[in-house]
């Protein structure tokens, strides 16, 4: 019937897991199509706190089938480490037959790490997550990846990974004058862990769309955000796959008439980790406020997020590159007890934020789950939102809970 997308619309990071956690509920199956394990989606549940990397958010749905797309990038031991993380998690080791990944999967293995960390410690960084995602895309479009369904030919895998260690040592010793690494013990590895995983390859594509014709829904999950695209984003501060609502189809196999909805997810700030311009940063007082109350440490990484305030002209120009039909908004929460909040509404000529300064406060949002108890000052700032946007807030998220939020205009999947 529907597949619906929720996407982030700023640097990643924007509560994304949280609200696919909900929708996925109601959702027959719930799909990656972009990145890899640089995502860092975390779900509270009951006090508890999961961190998923690979796995669709959509893993603690026990009804759903949960997919991984042609369009990320799969590294074999983090799957397996996140399988056995979901299975103690939730107490139930059907987790894995759940989950199913295409075989157009390209496998991101330790040569792209070494490289991804090599070149971040040369004069090109970009303050990348280390997890060997670029390289792991550079050699998708280069054509020389090896993809899971490879693996269902052991000789043949064998020789290709070979000569892409081989290619990957030659740089990392030639070009980088870095260590080369094991790749004997590393095919080893990548081929007892592919016995596992063999079973786990499916058509995705053709799953989701016996889904859709059986009238049931899905959810295409994405990672990162569309600031961070790699065509519309802040080049070359970027990732290496495209973050943005179009990448859904391609990286799930669905086409683009499929998606019937998608859904935007922005902080009621702005984070970013990593370097690349932040126009509307913040270094004084309200930045530590932003930083403590909101915990904005990378979920990766663990590296600090640089935090400023929302930026209405980049949160717009992205809305419209994904055409989203609602904005879910996060964190409203952090901005409680701040006296002053400062919103851009566009750059001037020299780059630099023009702010619109609105009233804090002083009643908490924290926690508050009907939306006749969110103060006026809290509503006019989401009714900013919605006109320069030009789409409806849809939901408000007021905590870590799961049921912290308050739903608006019909919101679902
Ligand atoms: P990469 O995706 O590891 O190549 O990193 C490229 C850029 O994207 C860096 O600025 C990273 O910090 C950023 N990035 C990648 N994944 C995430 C994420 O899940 N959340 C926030 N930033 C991310």
């Amino acid at each position: 019937m529907s597949a619906a997308v929720v996407l982030g619309l700023q640097w990643g990071d924007e509560g994304k897991g949280k609200i696919v956690d909900l929708l996925a509920r109601d959702a027959a199956a719930v799909a990656r199509f972009q990145g890899g394990h640089n995502a860092g989606h975390t779900l509270h549940v009951d006090g508890r706190k999961l961190v998923l990397h690979l796995l669709p958010s959509g893993v603690l749905n026990d009804e759903a089938d949960c997919l991984i797309g042609n369009g990320v990038v799969v590294s074999l031991p983090q799957l397996r480490a996140e399988l056995d993380e979901v299975h103690a998690f939730v107490g139930d080791d059907g987790v894995g037959a759940r989950v199913k990944l295409s075989p157009a999967c390209p496998l991101l293995f330790e040569g792209h790490r070494l490289l991804d960390v090599a070149r971040e410690r040369g004069a090109g960084g970009i303050g990348t997550t280390c997890r060997g995602i670029g390289p792991a895309y550079e050699d998708k479009v280069a054509r020389r990846a090896l993809r899971a369904g490879d693996l269902a030919d052991a000789d043949a895998f064998a020789e290709k990974f070979l000569a892409l260690a081989d290619y990957h040592n030659f740089l990392l010793e030639k070009r980088h004058g870095a260590a080369p690494f094991d790749a004997a013990a590393e095919l080893d590895a990548t081929l007892a862990l592919g016995d596992a995983v063999l079973p786990m390859l499916a058509d995705v594509a053709g799953r989701l769309r016996a889904h859709l014709r059986r009238g049931a829904r899905a959810l295409l999950e994405g990672a990162q955000g569309a600031m961070l695209d790699n065509d519309c984003g802040t080049y070359p501060y970027v990732t290496s796959s495209n973050t943005t609502a179009a990448a859904a189809a391609l990286g799930s196999g669905l086409s683009p008439h499929e998606l019937q909805r998608v859904y935007g997810v922005a902080k009621a700030y702005a984070t970013r980790v990593g370097d690349g311009p932040f126009p509307t940063e913040l270094r004084d007082g309200a930045a530590a406020h932003l930083s403590k109350r909101g915990d904005e440490f990378g979920a990766t990484t663990g590296r600090p997020r640089r935090c400023g305030w929302l930026d209405l002209e980049a949160l717009g120009r992205m809305a419209a590159v994904c055409g989203i039909d609602g904005l879910c908004l996060t964190k409203l929460d952090v901005l409680d007890g701040l006296e002053r909040i400062r919103v851009c509404e566009e750059l001037d000529a020299d780059g630099k934020p023009r702010y619109l300064e609105l009233d804090g406060w002083r009643q908490p949002v924290a926690g508050v789950r009907d939306e006749a108890r969110l103060p006026d000052a809290a509503r006019r700032y989401i009714d900013l939102i919605e006109t320069r946007i030009d789409a409806p807030v849809v939901l408000v998220s007021t905590g870590s809970e799961r049921e912290d939020c308050v739903f608006r205009n019909g919101f679902s999947l």
